[in-house]
């Protein structure tokens, strides 16, 4: 990849994976007592549940499918009518350093003539939301408060999201972003995750994708064959995978990635999600990542990685490995 200008985005990482859910209530036990994931906030109105381990304000939400428009406070329209009717994957959430950053980004963005889908305040974040070009739905934000905790202890059992104009105030230069996360255990649960980490998509263009994330994005690329590609953030982590679309494997989301702290809550981990009736689909002994991947209730592929050498070489990812990278 030639060295070029970057117009986009600059993401410091993935932060969050927003799924559409079947069965909110089976979908909830399931990341909380299989994945071990707390749960933090919830809109009833919307039918939707945050939950994070500290990381951030969230590392994942889950929202129920509905045949209805998702409508947040001020008549936001969250999910239009006619999205969300099948479960799978909402969106993905894009962390940048502060809404300076943003509002920077959201301009050089349009000037490139790229269209953004909307842009929101959901008060805990400034969001961006724009489609790559395989439809999947990207949000870009940056956190707007200090204290996601006190914010959503403020808007109880409400709905949070409502427009945001992001010419409508001088931007905020701080950057608010959780820096030392305070990590919550889910007692009793099968798997202890820090945080969201990875994200692997499969794509119908893969050289139209990559330069869509890289040039729209801001993601460096830091690995790439003819079959794949593996991009990061600022941070310089391995966050999106992207793997050419084909036999059996279609465009949109293949799996997401939560990071455990070591290697042993791995091994003792997938033995009580199996325990509990959920067996591995594929595991993973790399040089790079040791890993498990489970099915969650709506088939979404949910891997458990730990990162095992910061030194060791990623591979160049392909769909016939599509857990490897
Ligand atoms: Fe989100």
């Amino acid at each position: 990849m030639t060295a070029t200008v970057l117009a986009g985005f600059r993401p410091r990482r993935l932060a969050h994976v927003n799924l559409f859910v079947s069965d909110l209530g089976r979908s909830l036990e399931f990341y909380t007592t299989v994945c071990g994931l707390t749960p933090v906030f919830e809109e009833p109105g919307i039918a939707t549940v945050f939950l994070s381990n500290g990381n951030s304000h969230h590392d994942l939400a889950l929202m129920e499918i509905s045949e209805q428009a998702r409508v947040g406070r001020d008549g936001n329209v969250q999910v239009s009518r006619g999205r969300g009717r099948a479960a799978g994957l909402n969106h993905l959430g894009w962390e940048l350093a502060s809404e300076a950053e943003l509002v920077d980004a959201i301009r050089r963005v349009r000037a490139t003539g790229a269209r953004l889908h909307r842009t929101v305040d959901h008060q805990i974040s400034h969001s961006a939301y724009l489609f790559d070009p395989d439809g999947t739905y990207l949000e870009m934000y940056a956190d707007a408060s200090d204290d996601w905790h006190a914010v959503y202890a403020e808007n109880s059992g409400r709905l949070i999201t409502g427009n945001w104009d992001p010419e409508g105030a001088p931007a905020d230069p701080r950057e608010r972003f959780t820096a030392d996360p305070d990590y919550t255990v889910v007692d009793g649960a099968a798997l202890h995750p820090l945080c969201t980490a990875r994200a692997c998509l499969a794509v119908a263009d893969l050289d139209s994708a990559l330069d869509f994330y890289h040039r729209l994005g801001g993601l460096t690329v830091l690995r790439s064959g003819p079959e794949g590609a593996v991009l990061g953030g600022t941070l310089g982590l391995p966050d999106l995978t992207l793997l050419r679309a084909g036999d059996g494997l279609e465009p949109g989301l293949s799996h997401f990635g939560l990071r455990l702290r070591e290697e042993a809550d791995l091994a003792a981990g997938a033995a009580r999600a199996a325990a509990a009736g959920v067996e591995p689909v594929a595991t993973v002994d790399a040089a790079h990542k040791k890993s498990v991947v489970l099915r969650d209730p709506d088939g979404v592929l949910v891997e458990f990685l730990v990162p095992s050498d910061p030194t060791a070489t990623l591979p160049v990812p392909r769909p016939a490995a599509r857990f490897a990278a």
